[in-house]
This record gives C-alpha cells, structure tokens and sequence, in this order.
C-alpha cells in the first residue's frame, strides 16, 4: 500500500529517500514526504499531499538541509484523507523524533484516548501519529530507541511496518514489522530499509528478509535484528536477482507499455531452468514432497488479476493431473470455514507477495491443516516466506499497478504445476507431457508476434472509442477468465463500466444489456481444436450481433467463420485450446491501456488504487 524507504549511510539522505520512493511510488501515490538529521543535528521534515511530484516541486523550490540518516514515506490513505497534515512522516517528543507508517492499527482509538490523557496533542487524523507520540513518549524515559520501539509494537493491534528516528541519535534507523513487508538492503558503510527491493536496488543487491514481529536497527556499518520480545535473530540473506534497470521505464512512455511488451519474456523466464528433456522439474516443490502424490483437492486463491491466472490453472490442472481444484477470493476463503486437510494443497497467487487477503487465507489454510504453496513474483516478499514452498514467477519488476506481465507469468506457473502434478501422478505420458510442454515453450514466440501485430490496430480501435460508457466481455472455457480480466483492466484503467460474461450464461441474464451500439469484445476458440467450442460462441455472437452489438472478436489467424458476424477482428496465432487464452489476453490488455490514454489518463496510476494492498 504505502511505500517506505531508510537510509543511514554517508551518502546524500534525501537523494537516497527521493531515489527509493520514485521506485516505490506505483506502491501508493495520495502523499509523500521526507524526514532527515541534518549535519546540524535537527530533525527536517517535508510532506506534501499529491503524488511524489508535488513533493519533489516543493523541495526544487525550497530546498530542504540534508543529511545522511532519513526516512521517506509514499501514502495511500486509510485513515484520514490524503492531505499535508495526514501525509507522513509524524512526529514525536516534540519534533525530535519522525516515524513512518505502512498499515492500519486497528487499536489506535484505544491508544489515542490513553496519550490524549497524558496530554498529547495531535496533528492529524491519522492512526499512524498515535505511534510517533508513543515511542517519543518512551525514547524520553528510555533514550534507547530500538527499546522504546519494542515497547511500543507490542501494544499494537494490527498491520504495520514502522520506521522511526530521532534526532538524538543521527546515523541510526529503527524498523519493525508485523503483517506488512520490510526489507534492508545492505550496503557498503551504507545501510537501506524499503516496503521492497526496488527501494535501494539502485545501491545493492545483497539484502536480508525480516520475519514477522521482528525488529531491525540499522546504523551505516550494522544492521541488528530482535524479535518482539528483545532475542536476537539471523535474518534469511538473499541476492535481489534483477537490477535497477529492469524497473526503469527505459524511454517507454509508460511502465503498463513496456510490461506489456515484456509479457512474452515473462512467459519465457518463468519456464526457464523448469524444462529438461520433456520433462519439467521443479526442486522448489521438494518441501511438498512427501504431499504432492497424495493430496486430494487442490484450492487456488488470490485476488483481482492473480484469481484469473488461478481460475486458467484450475482448467489447466484439472485436464491434466486430474485432481479437482477450486479457485477462490482469498478474502471469501478465509472468512467462510472453507472445509480442509492435510490432503488440501492451497496454491497462493500472487505478484506482490503482500497482499494482506491473501496471505491472512494462507495463514488459515496452514492453521487449519492445509499444506502450502505460493506462486509469486516478488522476492523477500511475506506470502512466500508464510508457505511451504514457492514457485517463484520470474516477470520480472511489475511497476504500473495495473497487472499484465505477471498474469501471463502466474499462469505459466500454474501450468508448469498442472504438468509436474501429472507427471508425478501419471496421469499423462511422457509424450503427452513433452507435447504440452511444447505450447508453453512457444507462447514467447507467439506472444511476441501478438504485441507486434495487434498495438497499432487496437490503439486505433481504443481511441475511436474514447466516449463508450460501457463495453462487454465474452468468452467461454478458458476464454472466460479473460473475458473477466478485460474487462477489470477497463475499469480500472479507463474507469469505463465493463463487465466479462461466461459466454453460455448471456441468456440467462445479461443479454438483456444488448442495445444497439453496445460494444461486446468476444474471445473466439480455435475451430480447428475437435473439442472446440468454436460453433456455440458463433451461435453466442449470433445472438448478440441480432440485438445490436458491436462486436470486436479475438479470434485464431485463419478462422473465417468468424468473420461475417464479427464487426472487427484481432488475430492471434494457433495455439492449443489451454495455451490460447495466455495470447488472447495480450490484446485486451493493450485495450486497457490505450482506452485509457485516449482518455487522457495515467495508465501507470490509476486513481484510488495502490500496486500492493496490505490492508485488508
Ligand atoms: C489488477 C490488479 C489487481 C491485483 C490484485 C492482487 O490489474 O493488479 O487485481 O492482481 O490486487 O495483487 P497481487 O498479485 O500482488 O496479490
């Protein structure tokens, strides 16, 4: 949701803080602000409503002094409105200390009454304040920061990661998690909290993970880890595995554009390294081992974007390792009881690794005797850390908050997993195998070609259609999931009512939203597949076009059956039924996007909304 960003080190502060927020800003964007220990020893701080550019406006005009311990902070507002007031970071012992705040604390009512007795004075609206006035409060009695920051979390109710610093001890930054990510980045003479890698990736790539209800103090040549009740702890080191470049735009006008282009190189390294001689081996699952040949029920969760991915794998899975799997909103799963055993295998998806619905339904599922496994694009990130394994997406950095490229690359796991399941299981041969694994080893080639030859016509398509109110998605089998996927990038990229059907439900109901004009995008199955449900979408287009509709079909290169009743047709190339949805997607995304920008809009940064949802 928020992101967040420490330094400690010789270097500019503020360079370091504004460097880690830019890279940070998709993470959330209503308000950013600073705080440093300048070289006179005063705490300084900056915060401004608005995205990262009112702040980085302000300090061009009226530059602030600089130092080389600081902390900085990118808002997404729960608690109180984006304002300057609201934005962080908050201050504490009466401005000598700053604390920053990612997450919600569900007991700042309660705690708030308690510092109002004791006669402090608020600010903000903000629950986060309640923490910069408790540890000052603390640090006064103490002057141990690190201890006053312990006292003070476990109190906490909640999610939230906390960074805090005080003026009295310039070089030194205090982190704390629970529920909500934190990482640090260990540097030479020089030392980095973020919300995630991309906060000091530019700096280093040695980082370490903090584990739940820990502790970090970092100086510039030491970093030191407690738990909540003060034992020390080693944290899991880790090398990030991509460099500062790969989360540049790189001349792209936009991060959605140049992730849409990376769609076939994410399908491509998610595969690498997991293919041998037909067969695909995958030594992440080993801590699932003794499990995998005997689980009964297979339950995948995620949320928005990761769910489709989820609901193509459950076609996937099922076809091939015949093992019934059910696909959920982690927020639904959790809360309802869901029935589970030690036979259950629950498959988070996931690109953030942090989305707080999804790992608090990974947290239940273990609890509840389930084992785990986490497809996920984000290294250090909670969700892989709170499983039993991890198969890691390798789309590389996802910046506009928008998903594209780890879709393809969720579903090119989830795929991989439906293929290992079958091989363990035998319920395919070894050609059969090997075949499969072929269509997965051609969709880069494939997805290459779809970007290149469906951007221009869609652009022109997008920008024809800049005034439509509405516009509908259909498709069936595993062109349902894209239909759904459609239509969530419209809305939340072009803010356009849009709606994806399962194309056998429309005359149960939705067709009644056919009038003439109506823009219907329809996802077409290959008619050369026997099984292929080419004919009833035919039939469903048919019906739609008797009432109206406009229809913009996606359809396989060569299909002409399509062509009579489809006002405009995107081509895509052959692939088998399964394969075909990951192509048929590429062109719906790039819909989104340029829907958006002929509507003058920020693709990378849609209102209201926030890359990483670590909130519930
Ligand atoms: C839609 C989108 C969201 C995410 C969802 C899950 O474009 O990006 O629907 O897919 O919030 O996020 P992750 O995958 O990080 O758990």
């Amino acid at each position: 949701m928020c992101g967040i960003v420490g330094y400690v080190g010789p270097g500019s502060a503020i360079g370091m803080l504004l460097g880690g927020l830019k890279r940070q800003e998709y993470r959330g964007y209503d308000s950013a602000g600073i705080a440093v220990i300048d070289d006179a020893g005063e705490l300084e701080t900056r915060k401004r409503a608005g995205k990262l550019g009112v702040l980085l406006g302000d300090l061009d005009g009226d530059s602030m002094p600089d130092g080389h311990t600081g902390i900085g902070h990118t808002r997404w507002a729960t608690h109180g409105g984006p304002s300057d007031a609201n934005a962080h970071p908050h201050l504490g012992d009466g401005g000598r200390l700053a604390l920053i705040h990612n997450g919600i604390i569900e007991n700042f009512a309660e705690l708030k009454q308690e510092v109002l007795d004791a006669g402090g004075v608020f600010t903000s609206e903000t629950d986060s304040e309640v923490a910069a006035l408790l540890v000052g409060s603390l640090y006064r009695e103490t002057g141990n920061l690190t201890d006053a920051m312990r006292r003070v979390v476990t109190r906490l109710e909640g999610a939230f990661t906390l960074l805090v610093m005080h003026q009295d001890e310039p070089g030194v930054v205090v982190g704390a998690r629970r529920n909500s990510p934190l990482v640090v980045g260990v540097g030479d003479g020089e030392n980095f909290l973020g919300s995630d890698v991309a906060a000091f990736v530019e700096h280093t790539r040695h980082a370490l993970e903090i584990g739940q209800d820990q502790i970090v103090t970092i100086r510039p040549g030491s970093v030191e880890v407690i738990d909540f009740s003060g034992a020390p702890v080693t944290p899991h080191a880790f090398e990030v595995a991509w460099d500062a470049s790969a989360a540049e735009k790189g001349g792209w006008p936009s991060f959605m554009k140049k992730e849409i282009s990376e769609e076939p190189e994410a399908v491509a390294k998610t595969l690498i390294g997991r293919i041998h001689d037909g067969a695909v081996t995958l030594p992440e699952l080993e801590p699932l081992a003794e499990v995998l040949d005997d689980i009964d029920r297979v339950v995948v969760i995620g949320c928005g974007t990761a769910a489709y991915a989820g609901m193509l794998g459950k076609y996937a899975i099922e076809t091939w390792a015949r093992v019934p799997v059910d696909v959920e909103l982690s927020h639904e799963f959790r809360y309802r009881d869901p029935v589970l055993s030690p036979r259950t295998l629950v498959v988070s998806v996931s690109q953030s690794g942090e989305t707080m619905d999804t790992l608090m339904a990974v947290k239940y599922a273990r609890e509840h005797g389930a084992r785990t496994l986490a497809i996920c694009n984000t290294q250090g990130s909670t969700i892989p850390r709170e499983s039993d394994a991890v198969l890691y997406t390798h789309a590389g950095p996802e910046v506009a908050v928008a998903s594209t490229k780890a879709f393809v690359a969720q579903a090119t796991a989830l795929y991989l997993l439906g293929l290992y399941l079958a091989q363990r299981r035998g319920t395919l041969d070894g050609a059969q195998i090997a075949a499969q694994l072929a269509e997965l080893q051609d969709l880069p080639d494939k997805l290459d070609q779809v970007v290149d030859a469906a951007s221009a016509r869609i652009a022109e398509l997008a920008h024809w259609m800049g005034d439509t109110q509405s516009v509908l998605f259909l498709g069936r089998h595993v062109g349902y999931p894209i239909a759904l996927e459609g239509a969530l990038k419209l809305k939340e990229l072009a803010y356009i009512h849009a709606e994806g059907f399962a194309a056998g439900e429309l005359k149960h109901g939705p067709i009644a939203l056919i009038e003439p004009g109506q823009i219907v995008f329809v996802i077409v199955p290959s008619p050369r597949d026997p099984s292929s449900l080419h004919p009833k979408v035919v039939s469903n287009i048919q019906e739609i076009r008797a009432r109206g509709a406009r229809v913009i079909a996606i359809a396989e290169i060569g299909d002409v059956a399509v062509v009579p009743y489809a006002d405009e047709v995107i081509r895509i190339p052959f692939a088998a039924p399964l394969f075909e949805p990951l192509l048929a997607v590429v062109p719906l995304h790039i819909f989104g996007m340029e829907l958006a920008m002929a509507k003058g809009l920020d693709v990378d940064q849609p209102r209201n909304l926030a890359k990483s949802v670590t909130v519930e």
